[in-house]
């Protein structure tokens, strides 16, 4: 079977280096916040040349507390794409917010053309998602912004690395949110997430969202002491996590280039088949955390390919507006064709920097002759 994701080979590439990492960890005594963390926040927000730079529980969690430091009021919309992630979607909710849905382009990002028709005088934040591991189109957005007074929250649990002229995801909107789930193109061995910021009042306020309220960077009184300033969560990323990560990150750009090369190899085997490849936006760096192909026969494709013992998977198979939790909350439903139409035909190959050559080649092979057939 070639596996859709699969940890094992890397897993056991670098076992020494990690499991010294971790034994070293937990030999020092401490669970959660310690230097482990330190390092990796330190790490993580100058690699990608930001200010400040919080790790927590999740990439929900970071969508949540930085949606949070906004202070919604009752009614205060928050726009994002149609297909975007549940995550997204359910952050907006728990933050106060009502999610205002943009349909996409050929692209699978939010169309610009389309943002200014769901502003309204309640819209108070922008969620623009760089799914598959491409970013929007910024400038659009940072003008609609401006011009609207949104605020910038950019979703970038599957965009790590990627960039927008010379611009890395995650730095040009007041927030940037991450994901370490493990599929990630940094995935932790567990839940994890990473806030960065140039705000420093958001980035005190996002050090007590996310350790129950507590005051941990304000000189007062009540610093590092058990008593909540603000309503808080708990939203940590452990030591053990957090020297994993610190591990990977070194190796991150190697996974991109890993994951870049294999992409060029997938359009190279599948350019002469009838099907839709994804494409690298003019201005842009893709890191490829999915390689998404459509065809309007996706899913009998998809069958075929498992029957073949190729895994694949349909990233999302329901737009947001399709599924019970939402359907009553989103008013502008018949502006969102395009990720109707998009969501059924979507298909995502096997693609993770420990696939090999060989692999891809049987899955191009197979999809070609399969494709002649249907
Ligand atoms: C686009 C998008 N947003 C948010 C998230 C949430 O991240 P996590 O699973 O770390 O909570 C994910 C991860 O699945 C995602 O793909």
């Amino acid at each position: 079977m070639i596996r859709f994701w699969s940890y094992d080979k890397e897993y056991k590439k670098y076992k020494n280096s990690i499991l010294k990492n971790v034994h070293k960890t937990l030999k020092r005594g401490n669970i959660f916040f310690g230097d482990q963390l330190e390092i990796f926040e330190k790490n993580f927000k100058k690699k990608y040349k930001s200010k400040y730079g919080i790790a927590v529980g999740s990439g929900t969690d970071a969508l949540l507390i930085s949606l949070k430091t906004l202070n919604l009021k009752k009614g205060d919309e928050v726009i994002t794409a149609a297909n975007t992630a549940i995550p997204t979607i359910s952050a907006i909710i728990n933050a106060g917010g009502i999610p205002k849905l943009v349909d996409i382009g050929e692209d699978y990002l939010i169309d610009v053309q389309k943002i200014e028709r769901a502003i309204t005088r309640r819209s108070k934040a922008i969620i623009p998602v760089h799914l598959y591991g491409q970013m929007c189109e910024m400038n659009k957005i940072q003008k609609i912004a401006k011009k609207n007074n949104l605020v910038i929250i950019e979703d970038c649990a599957q965009s790590q690395g990627a960039k927008y002229g010379r611009k890395f995801s995650g730095t040009i909107g007041k927030f940037g949110c991450f994901s370490f789930y493990p599929t990630k193109i940094l995935g932790a061995y567990g839940d994890g997430g990473f806030i960065l910021t140039n705000d420093k009042n958001s980035y005190k306020k996002i050090k007590r969202l996310r350790f129950y309220g507590i005051e941990t960077v304000e000189r007062n009184k009540f610093k590092n002491k058990y008593y909540a300033n603000v309503n808080g969560y708990n939203s940590r990323l452990d030591e053990v996590q957090a020297s994993i990560l610190n591990f990977k990150l070194k190796k991150t750009d190697g996974f991109i280039n890993k994951r870049r090369s294999l992409a060029k190899y997938y359009c190279k085997n599948l350019n002469s088949a009838n099907i839709t490849l994804p494409k690298e936006n003019f201005n842009c760096k893709h890191v490829y955390h999915l390689f998404t192909i459509h065809h309007p026969k996706g899913d009998l494709l998809t069958k075929k390919l498992y029957k073949h013992k190729i895994q694949t998977r349909k990233i999302y198979p329901y737009p947001i507006h399709k599924m019970k939790a939402y359907s009553k909350i989103i008013k502008n439903k018949s502006s969102l064709k395009n990720s109707e139409k998009k969501s059924k035909g979507i298909i995502c190959l096997p693609l993770y920097p420990e696939l090999a050559k060989r692999e891809i080649l049987k899955v191009c092979n197979v999809l070609k002759k399969i494709i002649k057939t249907i």
